[in-house]
């Protein structure tokens, strides 16, 4: 099967949103609200092309099946490399199971070759068939995924604060977060790496986006919210960037404090995943828990077999 065709334009986002929903419901797994605006927000990412977002359209187009990928570099022994972040794997509920997302996620990488990456990257839940779609596509064409570690989570539900807390400033934390991710190459070995335009987004262009500063300057977080696509929703806080390893352990609870009262105005439950790049000390002192929740994670690199070691700790996004 070919497919020559991709998400047209970013109009097209309402329909990939409304075919995700109707398809990740039929999933056992909790699944989040992947709106149209938190969809657009995604393809808000810098340099992200939509040529990478190969789908399928029935003959009355309707959108049947589709992939994205977004840009992410990485740093990994001292080399950079243009990974392609492939999500949002969706295939309709109709017509699962003849072939079209395997098709789609081969010729997602396809092209992800031919645009000038160096490998991709992605994460399936455990237990959920795309662990085993993904890699027979990338079988198919020749390429070998690789799972390289398996994410487990931390939890906790939120209170609604009494007191909602002033937001950061954003081009101040802009340039904190700029200087306080330039540390961690020394902490993770396999280390995202940041553009301006990139550290834009994450701190202030981003659906749900919170970025708390300590106001020493010298720690910062950031996550986002995302409800739950059930009824009612729940709302999900998603803590990303740690970069607080020059705090003190009582100034990076309180900045942690503040990020979860702010939090606790939109949603009631956090959840943070564990790359071992940083501190999670704050985390267990403040009530977290493991959660049963896991994620797979796989790299597929063109020119290689695998890593050749272990790419922990590291410090990158589950998109
Ligand atoms: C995951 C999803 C996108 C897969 O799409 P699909 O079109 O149903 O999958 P396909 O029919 O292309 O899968 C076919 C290939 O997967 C492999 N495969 C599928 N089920 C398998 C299993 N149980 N064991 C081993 N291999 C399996 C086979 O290699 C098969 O190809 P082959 O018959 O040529 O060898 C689809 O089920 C979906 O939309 N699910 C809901 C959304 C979701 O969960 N997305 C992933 C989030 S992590």
């Amino acid at each position: 099967m070919t497919v020559q065709q991709q998400i047209q334009t970013l109009e097209d986002l309402g329909g990939a949103s409304a075919l995700i929903r109707r398809s990740w419901l039929e999933n056992k797994d909790q699944t989040l609200d992947y709106n149209a605006a938190f969809l657009a927000s995604s393809y808000a990412y810098p340099g992200t092309d939509l040529e990478l977002s190969p789908a399928i359209y029935d003959d009355r187009r309707n959108l049947i099946a589709f992939v994205s990928a977004f840009p992410r570099r990485v740093v990994w022994n001292g080399q950079f490399l243009r990974l392609a972040l492939l999500t949002f794997f969706t295939v309709a509920p109709e017509a699962k199971g003849r072939g079209l997302g395997k098709a789609v996620w081969a010729e997602c990488l396809e092209r992800a070759r031919g645009g000038g990456y160096d490998g991709a990257i992605h994460y399936c839940v455990v237990g959920n068939k795309s662990n085993f779609v993904t890699v027979a596509a990338a079988r198919s064409i020749g390429l070998t995924s690789e799972r390289v570690f398996t994410i487990k989570y931390l939890m906790r539900p939120l209170k609604a604060p009494e007191l909602a807390s002033e937001s950061a400033d954003a081009a101040g934390a802009e340039i904190l977060f700029r200087e306080l991710a330039a540390e961690l190459p020394s902490k993770a070995r396999l280390c995202r790496s940041w553009s301006e335009d990139e550290i834009h987004w994450n701190c202030s262009v981003r659906y749900g986006g919170i970025t708390e500063v300590h106001p020493s300057g010298r720690g910062l977080l950031t996550a986002y919210v995302l409800n739950t696509a059930n009824t009612p929703p729940v709302g999900c806080l998603f803590i990303e960037d740690l970069l607080w390893d020059d705090l003190t352990a009582d100034e990076r609870a309180k900045l942690f404090k503040r990020m979860l009262d702010r939090a606790g105005a939109k949603a009631q439950i956090a959840v943070a995943p564990l790359w071992g790049y940083s501190d999670t000390e704050p985390f267990v002192k403040a009530g977290f828990r493991r959660s049963t929740r896991a994620m797979h994670m796989y790299l597929t690199l063109w020119n290689r077999h695998g890593l050749n070691s272990s790419p922990l700790p590291m410090y990158i996004d589950v998109y």
